[in-house]
């Protein structure tokens, strides 16, 4: 057996079913999930359609490149996205259809590091979990960056010495971030551009939660848009992930794309041929009129602005807690251990969070994730309610 596998952690929802284990919540407070980050509010209608007139295509084999017509939509989506030179991005050469960014970020390691070196992968910490998982079967080594209240949860790239950056093949970067929803400002992508020139490494910026922030006017921005700032509108070392499950509630269907560097994504797609994982016909079909309808966006958009704005009405007078730039997350101070909080909130209230330590790694002395909790609010805005005045209740008596 690949002996790797054994230095794969715990998932951290494994963790959290054994922190539960034994546990029995009151019988008559219905249970409320706040762990995951699964989309939940209703998938647009009109995908479902196309998924169902697209279905006949199932008679042939998909190409692992993904057919044009679902290319040039992403190319427009992205262009016009992240306001990218006009024919900057050739859906031919710069845009590859993945199922879902989870296998691409996974399999996006093992297509870029070298094994024949002592070679590190750059991670934010905390972080989601695939990252860590890609590096350590691609025969890398994780280094972990810290993301804190202090450097406003961004990763304190500063702090990286000169020797990790020397040996660095691939960084990770998660903006706006999963668990934080902080987004790393244009500046930081810019440098951080400039240091892969320097230490010749592949950026690998997943971007999964762009389109899921506050105001309509002012969207996150991305590292291919900081690229083509910088007049680097051939995209080298920079690849992005981004993903139809958040953006359009639709993470079963398993959807996304990477897009950048042409000479990075034809070795991918070479590593993709061999791997298999060819984008079924009716979902392509259905992505390209996901990607080509702005509306169902915005109205997401709408429903998470509503419970930002009702549970933090009702946290932020008990809890040590931020409205996040981005995504749907709320990453709350917790008063103790972060693993008792969580404990104590599903056996009290039978309302369950995620352990913000189980998201992270000790790193430099510490764990970021220590005295936090990770709050999905993905359920109805009633439940997300009903399970914000239960935590306010544990915590006031
Ligand atoms: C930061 C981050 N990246 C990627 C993914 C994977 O999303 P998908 O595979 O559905 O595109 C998730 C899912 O929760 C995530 O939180």
């Amino acid at each position: 057996m690949n002996p790797d596998l054994d230095r794969l952690q715990p998932y951290p929802f494994e963790r959290l079913a054994e922190l539960k284990r034994g546990v029995l919540p009151p019988r008559d407070l219905p249970h409320i999930p706040l762990s995951i980050g699964e989309p939940r509010h209703p998938a647009p209608g009109f995908i479902a359609e196309e998924i169902i007139r697209h279905l006949h295509g199932m008679a042939a084999y998909p190409k692992t490149k993904g057919s044009t017509e679902l290319r040039q939509a992403i190319a427009d989506w992205l262009t016009a996205r992240f306001s990218l030179p006009e024919a900057s991005i050739d859906a031919d050469q710069h845009v590859l259809p993945v199922n879902g960014t989870r296998e691409a970020l996974f399999a996006f390691a093992q297509c870029i590091v070298a094994r024949d070196t002592d070679s590190l992968c750059v991670l934010p910490n905390p972080f989601y979990q695939i990252y860590e998982g890609a590096c350590l079967l691609a025969g890398a080594t994780p280094w972990f960056v810290n993301t804190t209240v202090e450097t406003g949860f961004i990763p304190d790239f500063e702090g990286v010495p000169e020797s990790v950056w020397r040996r660095c093949q691939l960084l990770y970067l998660c903006t706006p971030g999963n668990p934080t929803g902080a987004v790393i400002p244009v500046e930081t992508l810019e440098r951080l551009i400039g240091l892969a020139d320097q230490y010749d490494f592949v950026i690998a910026s997943d971007e999964c939660y762009s389109e899921i922030y506050q105001n309509d006017t002012s969207p996150p921005t991305g590292l291919l848009e900081a690229a083509a700032g910088m007049g680097r509108d051939d995209y080298q070392r920079c690849v992005v992930f981004h993903s139809l499950s958040k953006r359009s509630n639709v993470p079963g269907l398993r959807s996304g794309f990477v897009a950048g560097d042409a000479s990075i994504l034809r070795r991918f797609l070479l590593y993709r041929t061999y791997h298999g994982c060819t984008m079924p016909p009716h979902t392509q079909a259905a992505s390209i009129s996901a990607w080509r309808d702005e509306e169902h966006v915005r109205k997401n958009r709408r429903l998470y602005e509503d419970k930002f704005e009702a549970v933090l009405d009702i946290l932020s007078p008990v809890l040590h807690v931020q409205r996040p730039q981005a995504g749907f997350y709320l990453w709350p101070e917790t008063p103790g251990d972060d693993r008792e909080f969580a404990r104590d909130l599903y056996a009290e209230q039978n309302v369950t969070v995620l352990p913000g330590s189980y998201l992270s790694r000790d790193a430099d002395g510490v764990n970021p994730g220590h005295k936090r909790v990770r709050m999905a609010l993905v359920a109805p805005i009633e439940d997300c309610i009903e399970a914000s005045r239960r935590l306010r209740r544990m915590l006031t008596g």
